[in-house]
């Protein structure tokens, strides 16, 4: 069910890459709920044309550009002001990689061009988006500005390596450009923290499969899936929320506030269990 929540909000979307992609399914649930957008992604995803369809769906324009390349940014907003017919009332950072983990490097032996690379695309892209906003003032008052992050900001997932690091500097941007945006014109950045949800990226680091299934038993509702991820982030997105603004806010079922869970305890509750 539709509520018009974002009817009139004009904006740009990051990362829709395929259709199991969060920023896909929030791309779905802005157009349901009559916001406007430009879509985006690197060069090298658009070469894949999934994109294309979600933006014959949504009535969208897709303009290509590396994230972690100012001039591409500086491009992507000002051709989405102009194709939407002003500024803009929200933006979806919704992008990540890191070669070290493609490559499966180990924590311990990480090649530090990746390393630079992956914090670049990951974390320093938001920062080189708002930046170049605040430069063009290129956001309406009180607009709302989401990026996705993950729990191994605060704690060690093994394989999660370098983007560890990436999703802690996200943060952190998300908190002092916060500070900066609010005072300039009431624009809010947050941050969601989502479950392990199964897309290219998220499959892409080693042992999320096993952990995917643990973070389920653990949460007290379950992993959350990338459908009510989008519709958290209309929420985010909406005039409902106008007050939130720095935060990092955890959309994982309960996972985060569980050290463990009885259906955990209870695999463990068999009489051949010897507790090794
Ligand atoms: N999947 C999960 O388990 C999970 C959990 C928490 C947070 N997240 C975060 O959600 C976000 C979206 O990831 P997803 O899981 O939907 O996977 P995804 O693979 O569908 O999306 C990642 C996107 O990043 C884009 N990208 C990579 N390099 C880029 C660049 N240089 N310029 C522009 N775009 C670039 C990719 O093309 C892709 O569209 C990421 O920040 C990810 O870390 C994912």
């Amino acid at each position: 069910m539709a509520y018009d929540l974002l009817k009139g909000k004009k904006g740009i979307i990051f990362g829709a890459l395929d259709q199991k992609s969060i920023a896909w399914k929030v791309a779905e649930k802005v157009h349901e709920e009559g916001g406007t957008f430009t879509l985006t992604n690197a060069p090298i995803a658009l070469r894949m044309g999934a994109i294309n369809e979600l933006a014959e769906k949504t009535g969208s324009t897709v303009i290509g550009a590396d994230a972690s390349n100012v001039e591409d940014i500086e491009n992507l907003i000002e051709q989405s002001i102009e194709i939407l017919g002003g500024k803009l009332d929200f933006i979806l950072h919704c992008i990540g990689m890191s070669p070290n983990v493609r490559k499966q490097r180990a924590y311990t032996d990480l090649n530090y061009d990746f390393y630079l690379k992956t914090i670049d695309i990951s974390a320093l892209s938001l920062h080189k988006t708002l930046q170049t906003c605040y430069k063009k003032d290129a956001l309406n008052d009180c607009a709302s500005v989401l990026t996705l992050s993950y729990i191994a900001a605060q704690r060690i997932l093994p394989g999660y390596s370098d983007m560890a690091e990436a999703k802690s500097t996200l943060e952190s941007i998300v908190r002092s450009f916060g500070y900066m945006y609010g005072n300039k014109n009431g624009t809010r950045i947050n941050s969601v923290s989502q479950s392990p949800t199964m897309t290219t990226a998220g499959e892409g680091v080693k042992g999320l499969h096993k952990f995917y299934y643990y973070a389920d038993d653990v949460a007290p509702l379950g992993n959350a899936p990338a459908e009510t991820c989008a519709d958290y982030c209309v929420t985010l997105f909406s005039d409902l929320t106008k007050m939130v603004t720095m935060q990092n806010l955890f959309h994982d079922g309960g996972f985060s506030n569980t050290m463990i869970s009885d259906k955990l305890l209870d695999k463990y509750d068999n009489p051949d269990f010897k507790g090794e």
